[in-house]
């Protein structure tokens, strides 16, 4: 389990230039993250993303975003995302802090 408001929210700033995970968040340019856990790949509202992250067709769940955060672009071949990956040891923290922050 990783700790999701310390460390947690600290690597979660790398995200927070394109992404808001807070329920009525401003919205930026790049998709909302709130509601991502259970949701498909591509379906947050007034995002035009690119076809391959659409259709990835995957469940954003326990260990998906885990796989997809070590190296976007390997996971999600030509998605527009621009993120060089997290290292294993901080991905568990970003994820509960993820999983925290798209619920509230
Ligand atoms: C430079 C801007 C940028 C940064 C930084 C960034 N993202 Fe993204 N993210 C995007 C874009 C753009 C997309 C849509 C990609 C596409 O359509 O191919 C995306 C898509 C996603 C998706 C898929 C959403 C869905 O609904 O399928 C997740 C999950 C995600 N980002 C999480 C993160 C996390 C976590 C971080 C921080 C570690 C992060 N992103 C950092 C721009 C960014």
């Amino acid at each position: 389990m990783g700790d999701a408001d310390e460390k947690g929210s600290k690597i979660f700033v790398q995200c927070a230039q394109c992404h808001t995970a807070q329920k009525g968040g401003k919205r930026k340019t790049r998709p909302h993250l709130h509601g991502l856990f259970g949701r498909m790949t591509g379906q947050a509202a007034a995002f035009s993303y690119t076809h391959t992250n659409k259709n990835k067709g995957i469940t954003w769940g326990e260990d998906t975003p885990m796989q997809y955060l070590e190296n976007p672009k390997k996971y999600i071949p030509g998605t527009k995302m621009i993120l060089a990956g997290i290292k294993k040891g901080e991905r568990a923290d970003l994820i509960a802090n993820l999983k925290k922050a798209t619920h509230e």
